[in-house]
């Protein structure tokens, strides 16, 4: 009986060692085949148990004896087997299972673009004190762009935006199609559709013909403003262009405005800013100045009101301007005008 045991052991190990080879090869066919020996020596029909029904046949004493000797050769066996089944465990193909404990794929997530970010802070800002948020069209008539805001075709100030022209006639058979160079044309459609009493601020993409280079782009962002109302004057603009100031660059800053021309304005005006970096001492942001050249402003010209169709003598009011990629350059130290619209998402994902 013991050396019919010790040979079936002996065999059992020998098919588990050949056996091994295959886990290595073939995973999957592994596993099925580990079952069907597994069965083979250890199963219920299997050639221990046969081996087992033997042992009635024996005497008393024998049967003890080789009764032991099998529970532990079964308890071996056994014991292979589990070494066995744990090596398939681990040669297995890993998508055959999900491990639920490893951490997930990461998506990527986009981001706001900066000019974005920075005009809804001021949309923000703007809507919280009653102004409407309008949008207009970037494709735009030369009336609206320059003759109606007192720009006549032969002035000298269209030198300075200089644009796309479109090689297509309009409704009335003429050429006055163009990309707006501003988004002050926004000004007197807002005052066509609305009337007055009128607050709105118009955020938009504007184009001029220029030669690019760092501080010059043909395509970039402004935020236009407007405010028309009875008896509307100098001080009202400054309060709110010092209110600007305060929410972008913080409580201290201050406001200094300059004369300056625009056409569509009279007085016109430039709003400069307590540089935000050096507080006013001067560096290199504010070039020595401890000012930022910030915003373009003015009390509207009557000649403008009434393209708009609003009596000047009854009502009067101010508009605004901010070059949105410049507040932001500033904002986030950014030295180059081309990175905007360059696409390029080392740029971008740092916002
Ligand atoms: N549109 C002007 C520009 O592009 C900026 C500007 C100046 C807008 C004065 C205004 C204003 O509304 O009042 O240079």
């Amino acid at each position: 009986m013991k050396i019919k045991l010790e040979q079936l052991k002996k065999e059992a190990i020998g098919k588990l060692d050949d056996f091994l080879a295959l886990v290595e090869k073939t995973p999957q066919e592994a596993q099925e085949k580990f079952r069907e020996l597994e069965q083979q020596f250890l199963g219920r029909k299997g050639k221990l148990a046969i081996l087992l029904k033997d042992l009635k046949d024996l005497g008393e004493d024998v049967r003890k004896e080789s009764g032991e000797f099998a529970n532990n050769i079964k308890k071996d066996l056994e014991g292979r087997f589990g070494e066995v089944f744990a090596k398939i465990k681990i040669a297995e193909p890993t998508d055959a299972s999900i491990d639920v404990t490893l951490p997930g794929t990461k998506k990527e997530l986009g981001s706001l673009h900066p000019v974005t970010i920075i005009q809804k802070e001021i949309e923000d800002l703007f809507s919280s004190i009653g102004f409407m948020i309008l949008d207009g069209p970037e494709l735009e008539s030369d009336y609206f762009n320059f003759e109606a805001l007192n720009v006549a075709p032969h002035h000298p100030a269209r030198d300075m935006q200089d644009t796309f022209y479109l090689d297509k006639k309009n409704e009335n058979g003429e050429y006055d199609l163009l990309m707006r160079t501003q988004t002050s044309p926004m000004q007197v459609r807002a005052m066509k559709k609305y009337g007055a009493p009128l607050r709105a601020i118009i955020p938009g993409r504007c184009f001029r013909s220029e030669a690019t280079d760092s501080r010059h782009e043909h395509t970039f962002y402004q935020l236009e403003g407007i405010m028309i109302d009875k008896k509307i004057n100098f001080s009202h603009m400054k309060g709110i262009m010092d209110l600007v100031g305060k929410r972008l660059y913080g409580e201290d800053t201050g406001l200094k405005m300059r004369p300056k021309f625009y056409p569509f304005v009279e007085p016109g005006s430039n709003g400069e800013y307590t540089c935000f970096l050096c507080g006013g001492k001067g560096c290199r942001v504010c070039k020595n100045t401890g000012w930022l050249e910030i915003v373009g402003c003015g009390l509207i010209h009557p000649e403008v009101l009434l393209a708009g169709g609003i009596d000047p003598e009854e009502y009067s009011g101010f508009a605004f301007g901010f070059g949105l990629n410049r507040l932001v350059m500033l904002k986030y130290g950014i030295d180059d005008i081309r990175l905007f619209n360059g696409g390029d998402i080392r740029f971008l994902e740092q916002f």
